[in-house]
């Protein structure tokens, strides 16, 4: 999937892995809370809560969202490009009992990772904001191949004008034309000082 990369996005897919690489090298990245979004929290529990099936979360990071679902009665995958992340979110679902299959691959080529589905529910939490632009589509044919008949993506991004670069962020307009046959369902700005939203896509209810 994906056709032939110019040297340029290959060097655009690389940079943007080393400086991930380096954000977990350096320690503990800046995002990781360790808590989970009330967002998600209220997908799992209380009156709204979905009934738990397969669960797939792209950009896992160190797992804190991964464990959380598994808690709640999901079977879930979750994925993460970097290896450092990959083995904090292992020891993570260990020591807390969770069964989360972790696994180190990218979201944009799930073909390559061995997570074949089908979802109930995605969940990414600014995942995709930094992913290149032209390995979005692939992100999304991956999920759209794995989704059941009205599957639900949760997503948090961080919109453009966040970001000093101009490939990074993601805007409602942008999930609308690249998610074929998905519905934007809901649409909620975050609460940070610059523009964050989530967002809440649909899969058809019949393929
Ligand atoms: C901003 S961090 C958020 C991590 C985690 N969701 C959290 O909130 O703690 C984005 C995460 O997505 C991962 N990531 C970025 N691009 C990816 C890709 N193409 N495939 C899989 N993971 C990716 C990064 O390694 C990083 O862990």
């Amino acid at each position: 999937m994906g056709g032939t990369r110019t040297a340029a996005e290959l060097d655009q897919e690389a940079a943007v892995r080393r400086a991930l690489e380096d954000f977990y090298r350096d320690g503990r990245p800046p995002w990781d809370s360790g808590v989970t979004p009330p967002e998600l929290v209220a997908l799992t529990e209380g009156p709204d809560a979905l009934a738990p099936g397969q669960a797939l979360e792209l950009g896992c990071g160190t797992g804190t969202n991964a464990v959380h679902l598994a808690r709640h009665g999901w079977r879930v995958a979750a994925v993460d490009l970097v290896e450092r992340a990959v083995r904090q979110a292992r020891e993570k679902a260990a020591a807390a009992g969770a069964d989360v299959t972790v696994l180190c691959g990218d979201a944009t080529r799930l073909d390559e990772v061995g997570v074949p589905g089908p979802y109930d529910l995605f969940f990414d939490l600014s995942c995709y904001c930094g992913i290149p632009p032209h390995r979005r589509d692939a992100y999304a044919a991956g999920l759209t191949k794995r989704a059941a008949p009205g599957a639900r993506l949760l997503m948090f991004g961080y919109g453009p004008e966040a970001f000093d670069d101009p490939i990074s962020g993601v805007t409602a307009d942008e999930l609308i034309a690249r998610f074929a046959g998905w519905r934007l369902a809901d649409v909620t700005p975050g609460t940070n000082p610059v523009p964050t939203f989530w967002f809440t896509l649909h899969r058809a209810a019949t393929a």
